[in-house]
């Protein structure tokens, strides 16, 4: 899956869009982001216009080094400081304080702030060259994932212009075309602003390397603390398909299609397919490239016709948590959401 490199007339383009106080959604090797400079309120609030997303939420500040990332951090602890050395560039955010810089638009008015410095060849040449462009090494994009409130995050382009949509009809001022996105699932969030490091999302990095390069233990809130700062993927419902979506033991599939009706499901899983099932895609095998394709699948399944999706719950262990988590949070029932769904 390759995708091209930067093209430098586009990524000039994006970068005066944003100077210009415009939305430029983009991709990151994680999911499409939606960016506005992270200087500019007035922007960072058209971000939250464009999603439908409550503006108490923090957006995620994107940064092309270390140096920058401690302009907008009132302090780097040194647990950030390992974190970023061993991560960055990467899919990793660090909660750290705020500097006055990072003003409450970013923040949520909370005083943290998440900064994170992406991989991503096409994030990497738009960070740069805004940052030529006005001569400030520390700028800035302000970024959370380029999908409408609690809908599928985007991997591709394509998803960013079906959901926001490219303006005068949609809501975005330009949509960077970076091709698939590696990852496929959001950054881990790690806050440091305690004494114990906090992960608060969990995400392609293993929670065991990110405590390896700590030398500490992780500490992991349960959903309901409600001591946790507000996070993104903290909503229980979040990532949701518009069809129901249930998370089903591979054992149960079967006869849990037999039940809804096989002509009314669309499945994702990695048992025999089921021959009378219409809308059917194969779960890639390993935890690596089943995050790379889920949001995708998700999309596809969602588009599909079916009333219902059913998705075989995939194994457990270290290496398929950030799966699970993203499924798990579609599955839930409208009903049972609280907090946000970014
Ligand atoms: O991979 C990613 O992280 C993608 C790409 C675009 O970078 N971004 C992303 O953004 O997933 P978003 O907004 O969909 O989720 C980021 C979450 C937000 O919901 C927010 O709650 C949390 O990060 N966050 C940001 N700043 C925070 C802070 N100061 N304290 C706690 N959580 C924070
Ligand atoms: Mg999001």
């Amino acid at each position: 899956m390759s995708s091209a490199p930067p093209d430098g007339q586009i990524v000039a383009h994006a970068a005066r869009l944003l100077r210009a106080g415009k939305l430029v959604a983009f991709p990151t090797e994680t999911v499409y982001g939606l960016g506005a400079d992270a200087d500019n309120v007035e922007a960072v609030g058209a971000i939250f216009a464009a999603k439908g997303r409550p503006s108490e939420h923090p957006v995620i500040v994107h940064v092309r080094n270390i140096a920058a990332a401690q302009a907008w951090a009132g302090a780097f602890a040194p647990q950030a400081r390992a974190l970023a050395e061993s991560f960055w560039p990467g899919p990793l955010t660090l909660v750290v304080s705020r500097a006055p810089r990072a003003h409450d638009a970013v923040t949520g008015g909370q005083s943290s702030v998440g900064l994170r410095c992406p991989s991503h060849p096409w994030a990497r040449a738009l960070l740069d060259e805004l940052c030529r462009q006005t001569g400030d090494l520390a700028r800035a994009i302000a970024a959370p994932s380029a999908n409408r409130f609690g809908r599928i995050s985007p991997t591709r382009a394509e998803h960013v212009r079906a959901d926001l949509g490219e303006k005068p009809d949609g809501a975005v001022d330009l949509i960077v075309d970076g091709g698939p996105c590696t990852l496929g699932i959001e950054s881990a969030i790690v806050d440091c602003t305690g004494p114990v490091p906090r992960l608060l999302r969990p995400g392609s990095i293993e929670r065991d390397r990110i405590e390896t390069a700590l030398g500490r233990p992780l500490e992991v809130p349960s959903l309901e603390d409600g001591d946790v700062p507000r996070a993104p993927g903290r909503a229980t419902r979040h990532y949701s398909p518009r069809r129901p979506l249930e998370f089903v033991n591979g054992a149960h599939l079967p006869a849990r299609v037999r039940e809804l009706g096989a002509k009314r499901v669309a499945v994702l899983a990695s048992i025999p397919r089921l021959a009378e099932v219409q809308w059917w895609w194969v779960a890639p095998e390993s935890p690596h490239e089943f995050a790379r394709q889920l949001y995708d699948l998700l999309h596809q399944m969602d588009a599909s016709g079916a009333d219902r999706l059913l998705v075989q719950r995939p194994p457990a262990g270290p290496a398929w948590a950030a799966l699970n988590d993203r499924l798990e949070r579609a599955a839930q029932p409208p009903q049972d959401r609280f907090g946000d769904a970014d």
